[in-house]
């Protein structure tokens, strides 16, 4: 049976503005009287904080293998559909998630070379099957997004991964989209966060929208 709320992600390189996106993109539909969830991925439940934590510090220790690093992003998420996002959306919500399913396509697929359709796979197997609504991807320029950030902060462990890395990341994002062109906009990301929001509440608006007119 479909879900009667929506499930929107918002998408992006590290430094493509998505965090603040999806917190004004959020704050916009509850202003508009929507009921809304906001999570991030990885992260939101207890458990998903603590494996963030594991994923993103620079141990010094050797780096997870690709598979590991898998296993807990997986985990995360597995956690995170289970004990909010599922639950929200069988109450009619509107959940604003920061990433899910298309930052491992991208970040682990296209990034580290892993299957995508294998990473699918992986997804249906442990009951994460469920896909977003609606997609937004931001997309910006590698140097432009590094450029943003501030320099007195610490990289963590996937921002200090080679500009190489992150190019691929961005091929991989740009590349979800003829394959998944039901769910998934790409928006161009360099712009000034009030105009780049406006983007986003547009693209928001008409496809909810089409998809309560049904
Ligand atoms: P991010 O959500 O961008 O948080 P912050 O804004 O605090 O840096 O950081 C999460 C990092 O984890 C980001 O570099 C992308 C990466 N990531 C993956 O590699 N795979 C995944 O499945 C997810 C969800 C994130």
């Amino acid at each position: 049976m479909p879900s009667p709320g929506y499930f929107i992600t918002v998408e992006g390189i590290d430094g493509s503005g998505k965090s603040t996106q999806a917190r004004l993109l959020a704050e916009r539909l509850s202003q508009e009287g929507e009921l809304v969830t906001s999570v991030r991925d990885p992260g939101t439940t207890v458990l998903g904080e603590r494996v963030r934590a594991l994923l993103l510090e620079k141990s010094g220790s050797p780096p997870p293998d690709p598979f590991a690093e898998v296993a807990l992003f997986l985990a995360a998420r597995v956690q995170l559909l289970r004990e909010v996002i599922d639950p929200a959306l069988a109450k009619g919500a509107l959940v604003v998630c920061d990433r899910y399913v298309d930052s491992t396509l991208v970040y682990q697929g296209a990034g580290r070379g892993l299957d995508q359709g294998g990473l699918l796979e992986l997804h249906r197997l442990v009951g994460a099957s469920r896909m977003p609504d609606l997609t937004l991807i931001l997309d910006l320029d590698v140097k432009a997004a590094r450029l943003r950030s501030d320099p007195a902060l610490p990289l963590d462990r996937m921002e200090a991964e080679p500009t190489a890395y992150h190019e691929r990341v961005r091929q991989g994002y740009l590349a979800l989209a003829p394959r998944f062109p039901e769910r998934v906009v790409v928006l161009p990301a360099d712009l000034p966060p009030k105009e780049l929001a406006e983007s986003c509440w547009r693209v928001t608006r008409e496809r909810l929208t089409a998809r309560r007119a049904t």
